[in-house]
């Protein structure tokens, strides 16, 4: 079976947006191949310097793959920081490229622009990428187009090292997570936390109400299109064909069918969340950590004889 590596910071709650454009494809994916998913805590450390919003954000991750369909049965679940093997290997990356190499990482340039401190953690984050992915002779890495050119950093490190030490590290390939479309936001733009315009996955039925009831509409169009983007995302297009054409401008009565179609989506996965505790998240990532860590160590045991650290 081909192996699948995918990872995310724990960087907080997930929106529709994230569900529909990463999320929901990801555990589709997992489902056909050697999955393993990583929840990044050290990448995250690079941003994010308070320890209690890290470890809510940790279990927080667990329970929304789980609600959102994943097995821990069948896809490793783990997190970063109980496998020190991938920052062991980062390391030795790190001194195979060079900084002007590193430099031209546009998420690099993106952070510092937006005036996020430039930490030596933040700099070298695509080699600690590279390390997560290359541990595991992972055939394919299903990420969002912001992921792209952390990809190619990872086949490089791979070149580099096969080059350098010998043959050791297999090159992977990206899968692009072509989300139907763009989710958009209640005002329109893309959804993004960012923007403050977001859905959030888990929000009750009384915050969809709200949140659905605030989308913005044109009050001269004849569909409110930015319900219909949403709405579009969970019922087919005849179905939403009809459904439009017999409310003609009843803006109200389309919210609310909107409404409705998401906490139908939304409610089960929400229970299932709410069934999984804290300490049922701990559990699973605990054991996810020792499967993955079997699988790592082992690599690194040939890393380590191939750079010679090994007498
Ligand atoms: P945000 O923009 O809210 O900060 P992230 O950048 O953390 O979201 O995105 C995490 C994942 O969710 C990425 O893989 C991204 O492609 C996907 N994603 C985020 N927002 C949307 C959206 N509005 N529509 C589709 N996919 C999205
Ligand atoms: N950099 C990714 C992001 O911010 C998260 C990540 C870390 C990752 N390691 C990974 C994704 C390995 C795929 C494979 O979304």
């Amino acid at each position: 079976m081909q192996k699948l590596f995918t990872g995310l910071q724990p960087s907080g709650a997930l929106h529709i947006g994230n569900y529909f454009g990463a999320l929901k494809p990801a555990v589709e994916m997992c489902r056909e191949y050697d999955g393993l998913v990583m929840i990044a805590d050290y990448h995250a450390l690079t941003s994010l310097k308070n320890p209690d919003a890290l470890r809510r954000n940790i279990l927080g991750v667990v329970k929304d793959y789980m609600a959102a369909g994943l097995d821990p049965e069948h896809t490793i679940l783990f997190k970063q920081s109980d496998v020190p093997e991938h920052t062991e290997l980062a390391w030795i990356f790190q001194c195979l490229v060079t900084v002007p190499f590193l430099e031209l990482s546009h998420a690099y340039k993106d952070k510092v622009a937006k005036g996020l401190e430039a930490n030596a953690g933040l700099f070298a984050y695509p080699m600690l990428m590279a390390a997560d992915i290359l541990l595991y002779d992972t055939d394919v890495v299903p990420v969002g187009e912001d992921q792209r050119q952390h990809l190619e950093y990872a086949r490089e490190a791979a070149a580099k090292f096969n080059n350098t030490f010998g043959e050791t590290f297999k090159e992977p390939k990206e899968k692009i997570l072509k989300s139907i479309a763009v989710v958009p936001g209640i005002d329109g733009k893309k959804m993004s936390k960012s923007y403050g315009n977001t859905i959030p996955l888990f929000a009750t039925k009384d915050e969809i109400t709200k949140l659905v009831m605030s989308i913005v509409t044109d009050s001269k169009a004849e569909s409110p299109e930015n319900v219909y983007a949403i709405h579009a995302l969970l019922r087919s297009r005849q179905e939403l064909s009809t459904l439009y054409t017999e409310n003609k401008g009843k803006y109200k009565v389309l919210k609310e069918a909107l409404i409705d179609d998401i906490e139908a989506l939304i409610a089960p996965m929400r229970a299932m969340r709410d069934s999984i505790s804290d300490e049922d998240a701990k559990r699973i990532i605990k054991e996810g950590g020792e499967k993955a860590r079997e699988r790592a160590s082992k690599k690194m045991a040939d890393v380590r004889t191939k750079v010679g650290v090994s007498v």
